[in-house]
């Protein structure tokens, strides 16, 4: 069938016909937004370079988990900065930690929104890395305990679910297994399974404080030139125990989420980073893009590439355009 017999115009005639052809849709169940959670009362510190987005402390937490469940949104996922930070990232497993804190007061107050926590050392160690420090380099071995006590403190906090985003070898299967062990077999764990060494994590490193203070994260985070590579971490996360996997950032790598969910059709997760974030907040302040568009656009095209949840700063901007 071709042209002048079949014209696709027809189908693109008008708003509602549009809508009744239309592929995929976004809803605020597809969202989970980022928290970050600070010590101390009273802080909502914005971040400069993420317009919009704020370190708040657990008492401006709690007020923002309501809105968050009143606007729709079924989760957050939350990341801490702690007042003290240390060579092995000790305060990571503080029972009093900003993040357990946030936990207990979210499902005191707002029970039913799901409240996932990001585990990783490089909030918690004075140099930024993801793990202990050997040699100049991140010593694998060595941080898999680190992260299974962190992932641990959370569930015992209340955690409705876990994320490692380290990227060590080996970190699902430890955390699996320590959770087990302490009975909790019933926690999922959301891995960060294809995480690139990204320059658009800029942004959540001034948010989070985390910016590693030599070298980089190349030796643990994944080569954006590989896709097949991409492949094995997903095996090898499912294979420890992974009950949802992530593809993080999502735009750049939408040829992944694609490749993911076709090859196994888990669970997936993609992550709209800070700097992807970021790049559409300023062009808009400029006025070179319309910010709700590019943003609405953006959702929409990493759903379409495969994703089941979205992580991202625009989950509130984005439900309050859905609910309208
Ligand atoms: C922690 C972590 C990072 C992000 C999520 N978890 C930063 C990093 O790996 O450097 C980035 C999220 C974002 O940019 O929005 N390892």
């Amino acid at each position: 069938m071709s042209f002048p017999f079949y014209r696709p115009r027809r189908l693109r005639k008008g708003e509602v016909l549009r809508r009744m052809v239309r592929e995929t849709n976004l809803t605020p169940d597809d969202f989970i937004l980022p928290l970050f959670v600070t010590y101390g009362k009273g802080i909502k510190n914005p971040i400069k370079s993420m317009p919009g987005i704020f370190q708040l402390s657990v008492d401006n937490i709690k007020k923002e988990a309501k809105e968050i469940k009143s606007l729709g949104i079924p989760s957050v996922i939350l990341f801490g900065i702690p007042e003290h930070k240390d060579e092995v990232g000790s305060s990571a497993n503080d029972p009093h930690g900003p993040v357990q804190e946030a936990i207990k007061a979210i499902k005191d107050k707002v029970p039913d929104l799901v409240v996932i926590t990001d585990v990783c050392m490089c909030e918690y160690t004075s140099h930024g890395h993801c793990g202990i420090i050997k040699n100049k380099d991140v010593d694998n071995d060595a941080t898999l305990e680190l992260l299974s006590n962190e992932a641990l403190s959370h569930a015992e906090a209340g955690a409705d679910m876990v994320a490692p985003s380290d990227m060590m070898d080996g970190r699902v299967g430890s955390i699996r297994e320590a959770l087990d062990d302490n009975g909790f077999t019933n926690i999922p764990i959301m891995s960060y399974a294809a995480k690139y060494s990204s320059a658009f994590y800029g942004p959540f490193r001034d948010a989070a404080e985390s910016t590693p203070k030599f070298g980089d994260r190349r030796s643990y985070q994944m080569d954006p030139a590989n896709s097949n590579e991409a492949i094995r971490e997903v095996i090898l996360d499912i294979e420890e125990g992974a009950d949802i996997v992530m593809v993080k950032p999502a735009l750049p790598y939408l040829d992944i989420i694609r490749r993911i969910k076709e090859d196994f059709g888990y669970p997936l997760a993609a992550y709209n980073v800070s700097g992807e974030y970021s790049m559409i907040k300023a062009a808009a302040e400029k006025g070179w893009l319309d910010g709700d568009k590019a943003m609405m656009e953006s959702l929409i095209s990493i759903k379409r590439a495969g994703a089941d949840m979205i992580l991202t700063y625009f989950a509130k901007d984005a439900a309050k355009i859905l609910n309208k």
